[in-house]
């Protein structure tokens, strides 16, 4: 037996809670943020539980932590207090080590003190363990979710919970003068699927006005062929790395392996992206990478995945389906061409 948290993108809890069911048999959920929140209950102990879902991660399970101690909530400063305890009673899981404490909670939660105050107290109780807080690269992890009235906590590795951001909710830094907000989804692909873009050198961006995924692998050194019918961000401009071509992606042609790393950003009817993607694959080189961008139209988003995932079959394995934090209605595919 063992007890998570589960988190999704909002409105998405669902098809998480839905493929975790079909994992592993028996689970139970119940509901604490709607659409994005839940506890699962699962007959297999920890490490088979995990061992279960690294074998097929869920597309839609954006962080997972362990619950290994509960408290109730009384709403004073009793609260800290159990959790300064229950941190000094697992001395031997931080000492020596560098640990972080993320804290989040339901908006009702009894709980009444803020992240910054909760982590100001933990990190003081692990500075007398000999332990190290820190923000970045935690060897361990002390996760606090506050609900209405309690509180789980789980320690666990950032490979235990699928991300070692809060609820898997990467943030990063908005540039001046960005092109777009889209760029995120790219450099978070980036770091979910372990690539480096800049081991590329030639790309291909399929709808990729107003530049946002462009501008980024510009940034990272390579020459990218952009394809949109729409305008592409002026600054983008003075790279002499930059093709753009102002069509439709169904009017182009390229020679057979001319890119090694294909992305595409249409947000598009699913089959017409399949269409258009298999139509420009032969420019890719065997082996080449794809990082495509699925929208998720209607209501049946598992089927509309695997429907995708089995028309691009033909021509490439799939590496990793994942909704990343970036995506709103739609999921991010790490394709390999065959
Ligand atoms: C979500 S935006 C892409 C954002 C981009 N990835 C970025 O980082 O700025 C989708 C783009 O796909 C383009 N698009 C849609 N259908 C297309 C097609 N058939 N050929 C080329 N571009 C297309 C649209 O014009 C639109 O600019």
């Amino acid at each position: 037996m063992s007890q998570w948290i589960g988190t999704a993108n909002q409105t998405y809890a669902p098809y998480a809670m839905e493929e975790l069911r079909r994992l592993i048999e028996g689970v139970a959920f119940t509901q604490l943020a709607a659409g994005e929140v839940f506890l699962m209950s699962c007959p297999l102990e920890r490490e088979e539980t995990l061992q279960a879902i690294r074998q097929q991660e869920p597309i839609f399970l954006r962080h997972l932590q362990p619950v290994d101690r509960t408290i109730e909530i009384t709403g004073n400063a009793n609260d800290l207090e159990q959790l300064s305890d229950m941190v000094r009673n697992a001395v031997m899981t931080f000492e020596n080590k560098r640990v972080a404490v993320h804290i989040r909670r339901t908006p009702k939660s009894g709980f009444v003190y803020s992240a910054a105050d909760t982590k100001a107290v933990l990190d003081a109780v692990l500075e007398e363990l000999d332990a190290e807080p820190v923000v970045q690269q935690p060897d361990v992890i002390i996760a606090i979710y506050a609900a209405v009235d309690q509180i789980y906590v789980g320690f666990g590795a950032p490979s235990e919970m699928l991300s070692d951001w809060p609820g898997g909710a990467v943030r990063f830094q908005r540039e001046e003068g960005q092109v777009s907000r889209a760029k995120f989804k790219l450099l978070e692909a980036e770091r979910e699927f372990g690539l480096n873009y800049a081991e590329y050198r030639n790309a291909i961006d399929i709808g990729a006005a107003p530049g946002g995924w462009t501008s980024l692998l510009l940034e990272r050194g390579l020459r990218v062929t952009a394809i949109d019918p729409a305008e592409l961000h002026p600054s983008l401009m003075a790279y002499p790395t930059l093709t753009y071509l102002k069509r439709n992606a169904s009017e182009v042609k390229f020679e057979a392996g001319t890119f090694d790393l294909l992305v595409c950003d249409m947000s598009w009817s699913p089959m017409m992206m399949c269409k258009l993607v298999l139509d420009l694959e032969p420019a890719l080189t065997q082996g080449g990478t794809a990082i495509i961008t699925v929208k998720l139209m209607h209501r049946k988003p598992l089927q509309t995945i695997r429907d995708v995932i089995s028309r691009l079959s033909t021509e490439f394995r799939l590496q990793k389906a994942k909704q990343l934090f970036h995506n709103r209605e739609e999921i991010t595919l790490y394709l390999i061409k065959k």
